[in-house]
């Protein structure tokens, strides 16, 4: 076989894929963004019947038996370093997709798009009796799928490997255990301490066009691209990269609180930042692909938590603040740090602060886990839910509504995604330590706003290696080690001892 003649053959119908995935990315993002709100239905079945068509383009990839001889090639070393990437990616995506029957992912996708409304409408009442037959059927399917896909240990590794490609539920279930049982006496601790901050932002009020302003000029010092993107306004903030030429960001405003609409502007930049960063020469191959949703999470969360929640970042904000803001003349630097890094277990993971952040996420994984895995059933997950809170952040939870009942990714059968996030939390703290030993007086930088480093130490280090490596074996090439807690501990543990003045 002649390989390069196989190889452009098959990058040929890799770029057609991309094509297709970039009309595709732009309907659903002018969804979120624009689209009126009676277009719904016959935009729901042009998406649809696009969708359809790619997954035909990516099941055709093996016509000819192209994709399996490539893939034959790569298992025996005959590939060089880029395209036997490029195969062994495109290898198990295609496998993952051919190993599920047509009529079975036909049916799964009719049942998430009822089980998304019937959610909503349960979620309205504070019924979960409502929404039980529905989860049920989609908790056996996603057996089903498991099945199919093939496993050794658990039925819900195949499941995380969808998002997470290569992470084990053991590994998984070890590190959460870990960080449980660190967090739950830590927050404790904190929660008997009184952090006295008088919020000086919060609640006043600033016109959204003047946050759209800053939350620009803000995106833009930092680093983010906006000729190569853009900001815009949706419910909830978003990024969505049709090519690292264009790769979008949202924020959502609210009249009275800057700094929410500010802290997740600079989260969906660090997303922005990593799309803008792949490698444009590879686009339409996995070698400009992110690497993994945990990673990709980890620059969302290094960018939000460890660089904008830092006492130097509040310096900088503080000036800029009040330099083009009117009547935040009276807030302190040290009020903006503070008010930035408060400490409230919540019922809401989404606004969860990022100590007890992670506990909301090891809670839905103890009971998705049990649900795939058959030892818990949907009618016992209220109270589940329920008790977990209780133990775990010490809340009680009112009504399933704000409780089990809270997210939608369940009724969209996206079981073994949550995860991701607590890697992201724990990859951004590993590579956080592991920059600041590169990048001299980081922090004399961040408080003067220069963060040309650390854009280009995270264009290095991650953007430019797209899916070149699995996400251990790339956070392990720049930190020396593999998915692991001690950073974040460590991290925390410094930062809100200081903050709250007690030993952690
Ligand atoms: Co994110």
């Amino acid at each position: 076989m002649d390989t390069k003649k196989e190889m452009a053959k098959l990058k040929k119908r890799l770029k057609e894929i991309a094509h297709l995935a970039h009309a595709s990315k732009l309907l659903s993002w002018d969804r979120e963004v624009y689209m009126p709100d009676a277009g719904t239905e016959h935009r729901a079945e042009a998406a649809s019947e696009l969708s359809g068509l790619i997954h035909k383009k990516i099941l055709a990839l093996n016509s000819d038996e192209l994709l399996s001889n490539l893939h034959e090639a790569e298992k025996s070393g005959d590939l060089k370093d880029d395209d036997a990437a490029i195969i062994r990616e495109t290898w198990r995506d295609y496998k993952r997709k051919a190993e599920l029957p047509e009529k079975f992912v036909r049916q799964l996708s009719q049942l998430t798009s009822e089980a998304q409304s019937i959610w909503r409408k349960a979620r309205e009442n504070d019924d979960f009796d409502q929404f039980a037959p529905t989860l049920k059927k989609i908790v056996e399917m996603q057996q089903e799928k498991a099945e199919h896909l093939g496993y050794e240990e658990t039925p819900y590794d195949p499941l995380l490997e969808g998002f997470e490609p290569r992470m084990t539920t053991e590994k998984t279930e070890k590190i959460f255990t870990d960080l449980r049982d660190f967090l739950v006496p830590l927050i404790e601790d904190i929660r008997g301490q009184e952090l006295s901050i008088n919020k000086q932002i919060e609640g006043q009020e600033v016109p959204i066009e003047e946050q759209k302003e800053f939350n620009r000029a803000v995106a833009e010092e930092m680093g983010y691209d906006f000729h190569a993107g853009r900001l815009d306004a949706s419910t909830h903030p978003f990024t969505q990269a049709m090519s690292p030429q264009d790769a979008r960001i949202t924020t959502r405003y609210t009249p009275t609180n800057l700094l929410s609409s500010l802290t997740a502007t600079i989260h969906e930049m660090g997303h922005g930042l990593y799309e803008q960063g792949l490698p444009d020469a590879h686009y339409g191959t996995p070698l400009a692909e992110p690497a993994s949703l945990g990673v990709h999470e980890s620059q969302s969360r290094l960018w939000e938590n460890h660089i904008a929640r830092s006492l130097p970042f509040s310096k900088w904000l503080h000036q800029k603040l009040t330099k083009q803001l009117a009547g935040l003349e009276n807030i302190s630097a040290n009020g903006v740090y503070k008010e930035l890094n408060t400490v409230t277990p919540s019922l809401i993971r989404v606004e969860a602060d990022e100590v007890t952040y992670n506990l909301h996420i090891i809670i839905r994984f103890e009971l998705e886990k049990a649900l795939i895995e058959g030892s818990l059933s949907v009618e016992e997950l209220p109270e589940q839910w329920n008790e977990k809170y209780e133990k775990y952040l010490g809340i009680e939870v009112p009504n399933d509504a704000e409780g089990v009942l809270q997210d939608i990714h369940w009724s969209m059968g996206s079981f073994g995604y949550f995860p991701t996030y607590t890697f992201g939390n724990l990859y951004a703290a590993q590579l956080d330590q592991a920059m600041r030993k590169e990048i001299p007086e980081i922090d004399t930088k961040i408080r003067s706003g220069g963060f040309e480093q650390i854009v280009s130490w995270l264009q290095n280090n991650i953007h430019r290696q797209g899916k070149r490596y699995s996400a251990e074996e790339l956070i392990e090439n720049v930190t020396g080690n593999r998915l692991r807690v001690d950073a974040f501990k460590s991290y925390i543990q410094s930062k809100y001892g200081n903050l709250y003045e007690i030993n952690l």
